[in-house]
């Protein structure tokens, strides 16, 4: 079985962040999404993967992901050219395919639990044309949304419906045959003009295949926002996070709780309280760090105290009594005004949203 892993798409919900990155990239407990769904591919057995990528952001998903070796598996990268849908992307990917069943998986989703059963079922029920994954939501209207019998089929699919007939949305996790490729072949654009992946699977289940389904039990984590952002952080620090230290921790400060260090990072008179992951080069002096809180590489906290917060690389904190609940892309720098009348003057790009305490 092959993997097929979709990290295109401009992430417009994302932006700012999106505007220099790829959504896919952007950091849960400082690693990118997209090297959890490979972890994921990977732990099910498989390890020959096409990763789709887009002209505008393919450079930067190759650079981070490489040749596959650091996942153990190999990596084969599908230039998809325009953004014409799911479907258009399975069809781009076919020379890659070839015969072979492959598990599709959204490079911008994050599941708290592993394919692999579903994997080995999928692997042995040969009557099965297709299996997908469907989680309960509180909003159907925002996915795929299926219908579904007693016997643990797949009876409808429809794309983000107006009046959804279930609360079960399609988990961005799919398993298929070579037939699927017959489905895409008869399916229209849909109203936003892509091919949706779908319309494929409702045309398959028309044409008379079987399409199973698995419910997720776990966390789903739509990385979309600042506060999924924020959640995305919170749990997988809870549920995934080691303590290490391969930094320097000097006689005054103090860590506890569950906290990662990485390499090069010094912290000076300061306090970090776990769950927390610290990247490498970063320097926290007089800072105090709370819980749920992730800084990327070469950070510097000073005369600060920093809660419940996603700071990128590179950007630098100061004199800030307390900052909780932000999300700071990479280069930022947060610290107190220098104008004489207490005006604020700021230095801000596109989209950005900025949240000003009214005390
Ligand atoms: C896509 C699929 C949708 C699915 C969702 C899961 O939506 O079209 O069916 O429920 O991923 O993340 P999109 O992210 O393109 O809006």
């Amino acid at each position: 079985m092959k993997g097929l892993v979709l990290a295109g798409g401009s992430g417009t919900r994302l932006r700012p962040l999106t505007y220099t990155g790829a959504k896919q990239l952007v950091p849960v407990a400082n690693r990118p999404v997209l090297f959890y769904v490979m972890d994921n591919l990977v732990d099910a057995g498989i390890t020959e993967i096409g990763v789709i990528i887009s002209p505008e952001t393919g450079a930067e998903i190759q650079r981070a992901l490489g040749d596959g070796a650091q996942f153990g598996a190999k990596f084969h990268y599908i230039l998809q050219d325009k953004p014409a849908g799911l479907a258009h992307a399975v069809a781009t990917a076919r020379p890659f395919l070839g015969d072979s069943d492959f598990a599709m998986y959204l490079g911008d989703n994050l599941i708290g639990m592993k394919i692999r059963d579903a994997v080995e079922e999928f692997r042995t029920a040969k009557d099965l044309a297709a299996s997908v994954m469907l989680k309960e939501v509180p909003n159907p209207s925002s996915f795929g949304v299926a219908e579904v019998d007693a016997n643990g089929h797949v009876t409808r699919l429809v794309e983000k419906p107006k009046e959804p007939k279930s609360n079960l949305a399609l988990v961005g996790i799919y398993l298929f045959r070579p037939s699927i490729f017959d489905a895409i072949g008869k399916i229209k654009p849909s109203p936003r003009g892509e091919l949706e992946i779908t319309d494929a699977i409702s045309k398959l289940i028309e044409l008379g295949g079987k399409v199973r389904f698995n419910r997720l039990t776990s966390w789903w984590l739509d990385t979309g926002k600042k506060d999924d952002m924020l959640l995305a952080n919170d749990t997988v620090l809870d549920d995934w996070l080691e303590g290490r230290n391969d930094g320097t921790i000097d006689a005054e400060s103090k860590v506890s709780g569950r906290v990662q260090i990485g390499k090069g990072s010094r912290l000076v008179r300061s306090s970090v309280r776990g769950p927390a992951v610290i990247g490498e080069n970063v320097t926290l002096t007089d800072a105090r760090i709370g819980p749920f809180t992730s800084l990327g590489d070469g950070v510097t906290i000073e005369r600060s105290g920093v809660e419940h917060c996603v700071i990128m690389e590179g950007s630098r904190v100061h004199d800030i009594a307390r900052l909780e609940d932000s999300l700071l892309g990479k280069r930022v720098i947060v610290h107190p005004g220098t104008t004489r009348h207490g005006a604020l003057a700021l230095m801000v790009g596109d989209d950005c949203v900025i949240e000003l305490s009214n005390k």
